[in-house]
């Protein structure tokens, strides 16, 4: 018997401009803040496809003032984050600009609120609380993935500490999402973003509440979506429709809409997932499609109570059809195997040159916020081990 709908509240101030050509924009809502902008980029991806000269040539010819901090890693490190802010402090930056994917938007918005904050900007992560002072924070997006450019949090890691945090900053003020910018994402990257838009649907997906139906047809649509339109991209990554709807479901899946009425799930597999990207390094999609079969595995036979929500799982997103509820389950898990498997990506850990020596410590951290013990099927220290054990 599931729970009833939970309270919940709905406030995503981010305004979206959505479709080929929005940037055309830009110049207007940067106005409305002033004219020093701080220009935030990875490792040259925008370079290479002609973005960064597009803005920088939209915002010399509207006499914008450009600081640049570029160089913002995958898995963006606090140590950039204190660049960033030391360079809005000391230029009078007026706006954070991120140009990329959740990497560049979360340093950005860690900058935004590093900027008013003082000391050690790591206990600022920390202290993840919402309605901190902030820039404003402008998205230009480059990768379907995340959903950051349509939410207030902000993922940094402290490699010194080997620790990898979520921690609430501010929503984007607007945030420009042209799919054509990810004509050129790379398959890998695309599909590791795909994996992580499924992995933040079926995070949501799978509680204890059964009866929050939009928030459920949503989670089941960006599903099929994901599985019906990565593929096309992968075949032909200039598939604009395919591309615009990986894009929109990025966004749509990670903003919170999805847990709307349900009870909180604990995100186990992110919980997990981050701290192998602070011990390894690893890519975010990548490690939550190695752990979600897995882990969906391991709880259906620990507790086979959460058959029917699978069977739903089975019906609605993998077209499957039966009556065994158990055994609808378990075939639903093994399409998404059989899915995470055909898309150039690795499937097990091992692949990934990582063994078993930090299981131990990897399941100590994860569980720091309960997000195993408190979760969807409570998992021990004990249960989070084997689940990696059967990662490998
Ligand atoms: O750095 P550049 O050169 O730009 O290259 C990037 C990077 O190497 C490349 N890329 C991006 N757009 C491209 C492109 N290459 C070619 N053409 C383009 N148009 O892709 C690589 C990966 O980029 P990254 O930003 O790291 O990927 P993603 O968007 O998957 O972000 C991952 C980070 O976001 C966090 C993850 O933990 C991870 O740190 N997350 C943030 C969330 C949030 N803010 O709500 C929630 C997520 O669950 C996630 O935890
Ligand atoms: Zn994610």
């Amino acid at each position: 018997m599931g729970c009833n709908m939970e309270n919940f509240k709905h406030y995503i101030p981010t305004e979206i401009k959505f479709g080929k050509g929005v940037i055309s924009q830009l110049p207007d809502v940067l106005n409305r803040f002033g004219k020093n902008i701080l220009l935030t980029y990875g490792g040259g991806s925008i370079k290479k496809s002609g973005l960064y000269d597009e803005i920088t040539g939209l915002l010399s010819s509207n006499s914008f003032i450009i600081t640049e901090c570029s160089g913002v890693e995958p898995n963006p490190r606090i140590e950039t984050v204190e660049r960033g802010a030391a360079l809005c402090r000391e230029n009078g930056i007026d706006a954070v600009l991120a140009v990329g994917g959740g990497s560049v938007i979360d340093c950005a918005k860690a900058i935004a609120t590093g900027t008013f904050c003082e000391g050690d900007l790591w206990n600022m992560v920390l202290d993840s609380r919402s309605g901190r002072r902030s820039l404003p924070v402008i998205v230009i997006l480059t990768l379907s993935a995340t959903g950051s450019e349509f939410d207030n949090k902000g993922v940094i890691s402290n490699i010194s500490t080997k620790e990898k945090y979520s921690s609430v900053f501010s929503y984007p003020v607007v945030s420009f999402c042209d799919p054509t910018y990810t004509f050129s994402v790379p398959k890998y990257q695309t599909a590791c973003g795909s994996a992580d838009i499924l992995s933040h649907a079926m995070e949501a997906y799978f509680s204890r509440t059964d009866s929050s139906e939009i928030s459920d047809g949503l989670a089941e649509t960006i599903m099929r979506t994901v599985i019906h339109d990565l593929p096309a991209v992968l075949e032909n990554p200039d598939n604009y429709d395919a591309r615009a709807n990986l894009m929109w479901a990025s966004s749509l899946a990670c903003s919170g809409i999805l847990d709307y009425g349900k009870l909180y799930p604990g995100k186990t597999c992110h919980a997990i997932g981050h701290e192998f990207s602070a011990v390894y390094d690893v890519t975010h999609g990548e490690i939550l499609s190695i752990l979600t079969p897995r882990w969906m595995r391991f709880i259906l036979r620990k507790d086979p109570s959460v058959a029917p929500r699978f069977a739903r799982f089975a019906r609605n997103v993998w077209n499957l059809s039966g009556e065994n509820e158990y055994q609808l389950a378990e075939e639903s898990i093994n399409c998404l195997e059989d899915f995470l498997g055909s898309i150039g990506i690795a499937t097990n850990l091992t692949s990934l040159g990582i063994g078993s020596t930090d299981f131990d410590d990897i399941a100590t951290h994860a569980d720091l916020r309960g997000r195993c013990s408190n979760s969807y099927v409570p998992l021990t220290h004990e249960d989070v081990v084997q689940i990696l054990n059967d990662c490998l």
